[in-house]
């Protein structure tokens, strides 16, 4: 069974639902899904999935600094995620989301991540603005469903 690691970031619990949503759908795909806080993630794990989602909510324009970090910590691993498959969500306030999404997205395609656009849904990765709606939750859905189908392409090869 493909594995799929989501890893977040949330203080006051945003991303943390749109974490959950689409860990919930990639769990429908039957994949093996680890939903975590990025505090209780060591970046070894990253070694051991087929997937990674990272989301944050949006600082200043960018991904959250406990985000940053995590990434950074992952050079120990440079090269060896050569091929997995990534993806990122955000929240803000008001706008930034896209812009946050990019700065994780850089990290993953540097690491030699495959990351799949959206042409009708949010085209770089689910966003939300404030508290995830219901509309916001089935974007999520729909994210989390495309990964699993990438996911399972991917490692059938
Ligand atoms: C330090 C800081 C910087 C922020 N910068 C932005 C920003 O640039 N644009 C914006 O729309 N919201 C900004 N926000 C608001 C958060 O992105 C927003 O409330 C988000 O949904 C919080 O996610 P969470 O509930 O997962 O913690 C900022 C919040 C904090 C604490």
């Amino acid at each position: 069974m493909a594995k799929v690691l989501i890893v977040y970031y949330s203080r006051t619990g945003n991303t943390e639902s749109m974490a959950k949503a689409i860990a919930k759908a990639l769990t429908e795909e039957n994949l093996d899904v680890g939903c975590k806080k990025v505090e209780d993630v060591g970046s070894d794990e990253l070694l051991e999935v087929d997937g990674l989602i990272i989301g944050s909510p949006t600082y200043y324009g960018t991904m959250a600094a406990e985000i940053k970090k995590f990434l950074d910590d992952s050079v120990k691993h440079h090269g060896k995620l050569d091929g997995k498959v990534g993806a990122a969500f955000a929240s803000a306030a008001s706008t930034g989301q896209e812009t946050t999404i990019f700065s994780i997205l850089e990290a993953l395609l540097i690491h030699g991540m495959i990351v799949q656009g959206d042409p009708k849904g949010h085209h770089y990765g689910v966003t939300s603005t404030g508290k995830p709606s219901e509309q916001v939750l089935e974007r999520c859905r729909r994210f989390g469903q495309r990964f699993a189908t990438l996911v399972k392409q991917i490692t059938s090869k």
